[in-house]
């Protein structure tokens, strides 16, 4: 094993954090590869409940390194908030912990044009985060955007901000009516979090390039999910990075023959937050229960997540797209006491049946879902840590959900806490045992 990619599968919130801070115990390098902190990924260990939105979850574990590649873009006031936190929790991270100095970094203006472009398309809205993630990508690929290498260099940060200003002022004055921002106020603040932050700049694709070369596991912690992928997710419905695990390679300068194994995370039901379709979505009890039972509440801006039945169209093409070689099962006791559980097999749009995620916007929105349906299990099967200690009923399940996305299931989250975990087959464990 060398690289291992973790990808949500699904719209994100799958449970990738407690995931990566599971599989963290036995990996050496920690990486984050894109997003910024749109993420919001949760850890329960027996010190708390720890939030993260930039810094890999990784990081509660004394000696590994924890890295943000290039492809992360990067809010340095949050970071630095996350950084305090940390410490205050007795957590050093010192030098432990690396920012890639080609990441682009998210400016003020980012977020204000985040939130008006919102508002200025009411209905039509994306439901962003509002942290400034889409303008901040349209600037990198605008070739404008500033890097945190710039913030340690004053006379090209002041002169970055003083040519973007130039446009993004009259974009948000003339188009949005909304404040424009000065040079100076902008350029003092963010020379600032360039000095707090030197000391953890680097190259970061060179510390990849050595921890390899010392054969050392390195875990890639994907951010959003495959279908909020600007490429792959339900366009324009989407985030504005690759969540997909080829943007491992692109987001931290690594090539594809390191990555050995990609682990897809997938809750045992759906849930969306923001706008956008989703065809398994419940608007009924059961919907709420899910809500409930499943605390989907949003860990960035706590909005109520929209939540559905398991929609193994989605999965399959995450399989797919991603290059999954195994699965994380997350929340199966959010399931406990459904009588009936559903999962789609299909969307039926216009007299067509489609098995394979359609591109289709209309189709996704408009579709009628085609569902097998199961009997629940009434067993509480929280904090379980053993396979052969599931409900049969589970079993089932989550065998016909191998069956159907073409791929093993090698973890089954059984709670929040680090603990509540069956392991059939630790993707990093070099002796391959397999507990079924
Ligand atoms: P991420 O963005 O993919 O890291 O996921 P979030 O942290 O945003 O959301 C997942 C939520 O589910 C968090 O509140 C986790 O503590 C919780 N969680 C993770 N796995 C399980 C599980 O197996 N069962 C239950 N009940 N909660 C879980
Ligand atoms: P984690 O890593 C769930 C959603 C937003 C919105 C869309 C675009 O915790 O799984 P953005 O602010 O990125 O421009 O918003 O993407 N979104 C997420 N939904 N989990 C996330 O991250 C998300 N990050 C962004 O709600 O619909
Ligand atoms: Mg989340």
């Amino acid at each position: 094993m060398a690289g291992l990619v973790v990808v949500g599968s699904q719209w994100g919130d799958e449970g990738k954090g407690k995931i990566v801070d599971l599989l963290a115990k036995d990996a050496d390098v920690v990486v984050r590869y894109q997003g910024g902190s749109n993420a919001g990924h949760t850890v329960i260990t027996g010190k708390g409940t720890f939030i993260f939105h930039l810094i890999p979850s990784g990081i509660l574990y004394r000696g590994k390194l924890c890295v943000l590649g290039n492809g992360v873009a990067i809010d340095p006031g949050g970071l630095i908030g996350e950084l305090d936190g940390l410490k205050k929790n007795g957590i050093a991270v010192g030098k432990r912990f690396l920012i890639c100095q080609r990441a682009h970094v998210i400016m003020p203006y980012h977020k204000a044009i985040d939130k008006a472009a919102e508002q200025a398309k009411g209905a039509r809205r994306i439901g962003t985060t509002g942290r400034g993630i889409g303008p901040a990508y349209v600037d990198k690929m605008a070739r404008v955007g500033i890097r945190m290498g710039d913030l340690l260099n004053p006379d090209v940060l002041k002169q970055k901000i003083q040519e973007n200003l130039v446009e993004i002022n009259a974009f948000l004055r003339r188009i949005y009516k909304a404040k424009g921002f000065t040079v100076e106020s902008i350029f003092k603040e963010y020379q600032a979090y360039g000095e707090r932050l030197r000391p953890h700049i680097a190259d970061v694709s060179l510390v990849l390039d050595k921890a390899f070369g010392r054969g050392q596991h390195v875990l890639f912690e994907g951010a959003q999910g495959t279908h909020l992928d600007v490429d792959f997710g339900t366009y324009p419905y989407v985030t504005s990075s690759s969540s997909c695990s080829g943007g491992a390679c692109t987001g931290s300068g690594v090539g594809p023959t390191n990555i050995s194994a990609v682990l897809g995370v997938t809750k045992a039901y759906t849930t969306r937050v923001g706008e956008g379709p989703f065809p398994t979505e419940l608007h009924n009890e059961i919907g709420e229960q899910l809500m409930q039972r499943g605390n989907e509440f949003g860990a960035t801006t706590g909005r109520a997540r929209r939540c559905g039945w398991l929609d193994l169209v989605l999965l399959r093409y995450a399989v797919r797209v991603n290059g999954l070689t195994s699965l994380a099962v997350t929340k199966l006791d959010v399931l406990d006491g459904c009588e009936e559980l559903k999962i789609c097999t299909g969307y039926r749009h216009e007299g067509k049946l489609y098995r394979e995620m359609p591109a289709d916007l209309k189709v996704l929105q408009e579709c009628q879902p085609v569902y097998e349906r199961w009997t629940g299990w009434a067993a509480d099967t929280t904090g379980l840590t053993s396979y052969r200690a599931l409900p049969t009923v589970a079993k089932r399940y989550l065998a016909r959900v191998e069956e159907l996305s073409t791929c093993r299931i090698d973890i089954i989250s059984t709670g929040s806490k680090r603990g509540d975990t069956i392991v059939i087959r630790n993707p990093l464990d070099r002796s391959k045992k397999r507990a079924k």
